[in-house]
């Protein structure tokens, strides 16, 4: 059972707590960096942002265990993101979080949504096909070069 609100004031402390409890991984995984103020950085933007819209999601007894968000400025497609705590993924909640945020899109006039996922993201990877995303080429090519005596 899962509650699901949208983001107010009061939900701050909780949410910034939530995103500190996530594992490096899945923090490089929704802010696509691994510096440590991407996540207080981030969480700040979606309290001052008139454009963005974030559902929180509680389970039974808990805080805050996951959010998604629509990043609504106009521009085509609307970018979607999602980060669900370690210990709750794999139950379903970022399904349920993108339905809710595809809806409230839809809603808002919206007519395409984008979502950015790392190769190897699994999780995220099936919510894209399921969700019958259109991979598209980002236009940026990422190379290691070792440079190591
Ligand atoms: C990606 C993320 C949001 C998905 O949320 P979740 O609650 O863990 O995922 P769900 O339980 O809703 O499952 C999503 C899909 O993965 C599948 N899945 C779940 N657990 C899985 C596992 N262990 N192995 C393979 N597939 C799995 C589900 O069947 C589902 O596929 P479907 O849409 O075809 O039914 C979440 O794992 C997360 O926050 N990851 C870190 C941040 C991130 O990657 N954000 C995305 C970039 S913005």
């Amino acid at each position: 059972m899962f509650l699901f609100t949208d983001l107010t004031e009061a939900d701050r402390p909780e949410l910034s707590a939530m995103v500190e409890r996530c594992s490096p991984a899945s923090r490089q995984a929704r802010f696509l960096s691994c510096a440590p103020q991407a996540g207080p950085d981030h969480v700040a933007t979606l309290f001052r942002d008139p454009d963005s819209h974030t559902v929180v999601v509680r389970g039974l007894g808990t805080g805050i265990i996951g959010f998604g968000s629509l990043f609504l400025d106009g521009t085509a497609p609307a970018e979607l993101a999602l980060l669900v705590e370690d210990a709750y993924q794999g139950q379903g909640i970022g399904r349920l979080l993108f339905d809710a945020l595809r809806d409230h899109a839809r809603s808002a006039g919206v007519t395409e949504l984008e979502m950015t996922a790392l190769t190897g993201n699994t999780r995220m990877i099936k919510l894209f096909r399921s969700a019958r995303f259109r991979p598209t080429d980002s236009g940026t090519v990422t190379g290691v070069l070792s440079v190591a005596a």
